[in-house]
């Protein structure tokens, strides 16, 4: 353990005010760095946000053999140069990317090892999806110790259907089928816009995907795929966030670049609790007068997402009345949720469905659902971020708070937001980064 580490240090300063553009989204531009894998030309993509992740795929794919160029938020990669099938070791657990490169490196060199997938510790995270999708298509796989080491001389199209619309597997059966042999039908796909940008930059590779009623994906291999060019579409998580940024404070945010048909559910759900909204067609702000209780489940898109749990649960701390959030899509989302009570804030957790679907977890001893009783106020303390949304979530609390709130545990949210202090600076947030010493529990 180091003696000191890195921390957020926040001053609540009233009601943030002012505008944040968002760029390209964390969960759409890493996969389409891995498609680009398939092309046989290079492929660039723009508007890519500063963060983490897109550092360390871009590491990933050159230890492959591509050349890959950031200039400025405009990412080129040449595939044409790749020549290694393994993923180094020491990506091991950084990030979720690794297995969805299989498909693609199987096609180009006809093996591939992937370290074990990491990512946010939200629950158990599993890869049967992938690996089922990926086994039914022809690919020979073993899971070592180490990771998962896959083979296959052609890969063949099949008839998929995924017990849950997952979208990292309906990643890895686009990005599989589309360069495989005869027709791949996948039923229960994800339908998320992220993947649907995907599948959409796919197709403008030469793919043939169509997509049809009822989650059924029709993708024909086709021999081979050029790069493309494709500008990346606002990233949703965080346009819901600095909205959130700007309500919970009292104040109001204008958010560009991230388009209202990604935050329908987002617009609807805070209008119902009385946020009032002004929407463009390159912007959307809210503010509020007051803001009352709400009850609200996470589910697949077009649902309220689960990224979008944490912030509102933020939110429902600071709201008039008794809220409820269930969550759907993952069985440890909540882990946040304890330092935001040492904050003052009234949250009982419950591991039964306190929502209208049935829990998926059943049996799970994690609680899949939160009580808030709003309108207590918050105090700042010194926090430890458990995972990217959880350390936004306290982020918006400290903004709200009475008091400096220390932050650490940072790194989580460096591997996806955007040049975050600059953008809450901007809006007024007294935020800076300090060395503080390592709290207990952080490595
Ligand atoms: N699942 C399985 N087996 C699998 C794959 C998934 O059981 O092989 C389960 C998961 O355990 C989970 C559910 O299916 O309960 C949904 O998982 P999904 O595969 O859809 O999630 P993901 O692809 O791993 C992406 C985002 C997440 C986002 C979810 C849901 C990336 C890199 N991550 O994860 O983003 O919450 O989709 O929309 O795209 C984040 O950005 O903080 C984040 C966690």
């Amino acid at each position: 353990m180091t003696d000191q580490t890195e921390a957020w240090i926040v001053n609540p300063v009233g009601p943030l005010k002012g505008d944040v553009t968002v760029r390209g989204s964390k969960n759409a531009v890493t996969k389409h760095l891995v498609a680009s894998m398939l092309g046989s030309s290079p492929s660039v993509i723009s508007n890519c946000p500063d963060v983490g992740d897109v550092q360390i795929t871009t590491s990933m794919l050159e230890s492959l053999g591509c050349e890959v160029l950031n200039e400025n938020g405009t990412v080129t990669v040449n595939p044409t140069t790749l020549s290694n099938s393994r993923v180094p070791i020491r990506f091991s657990g950084m990030n979720r990317i690794p297995i969805l490169m299989v498909g693609p490196l199987l096609h180009r060199v006809g093996e591939a090892f992937v370290p074990l997938v990491g990512g946010d510790d939200i629950g158990a995270r599993p890869i049967d999806f992938h690996v089922n999708a990926l086994r039914k298509m022809g690919a020979d796989i073993s899971i070592t110790e180490e990771g998962l080491e896959a083979k296959a001389t052609r890969l063949k199209g099949a008839h998929i259907e995924l017990p849950y619309p997952s979208v990292g597997a309906t990643e890895t059966i686009l990005m599989t089928a589309v360069l495989a042999e005869g027709r791949t039908v996948l039923d229960g796909g994800a339908l998320e816009p992220e993947v649907i940008e995907l599948a959409l930059f796919l197709q403008r590779m030469g793919a043939r995907i169509e997509m049809r009623p009822n989650r059924r994906y029709i993708i024909d291999g086709v021999d081979s795929l050029s790069g493309a060019a494709h500008r990346l579409k606002g990233d949703r998580i965080e346009a819901f966030s600095y909205l959130i940024a700007g309500l919970i404070t009292g104040g109001e945010v204008r958010v560009h670049g991230c388009s209202q048909d990604r935050l329908v559910t987002a617009i609807s759900t805070l209008s119902g609790m009385g946020a009032q909204f002004e929407i463009t067609d390159t912007s959307v702000s809210a503010w509020a007068d007051s803001l009352t209780a709400a009850a609200v489940e996470t589910d697949t898109h077009p649902g309220f997402m689960t990224d979008w749990q944490s912030p509102m649960v933020a939110l429902f701390t600071q709201c008039e009345g008794m809220s409820v959030m269930y969550e759907t899509v993952y069985e440890n989302r909540f882990t946040y949720v304890p330092a935001l009570k040492t904050m003052g804030a009234q949250i009982e957790m419950y591991n039964t469905a306190l929502g209208t679907q049935a829990s998926r977890f059943v049996g799970s001893a994690t609680p899949c659902s939160v009580v808030v009783n709003g309108g207590a106020p918050l105090t700042g303390t010194e926090v430890v971020v458990p995972d990217i949304r959880g350390g936004f979530a306290y982020v918006l609390a400290a903004a709200a708070a009475e008091g400096t709130t220390t932050i650490t545990g940072t790194h989580h949210l460096d591997r996806g937001y955007n040049h975050p202090i600059e953008n809450f600076a901007e809006l007024g947030l007294e935020i800076r980064t300090a060395l503080v010493p390592t709290p207990p529990g952080l490595g």
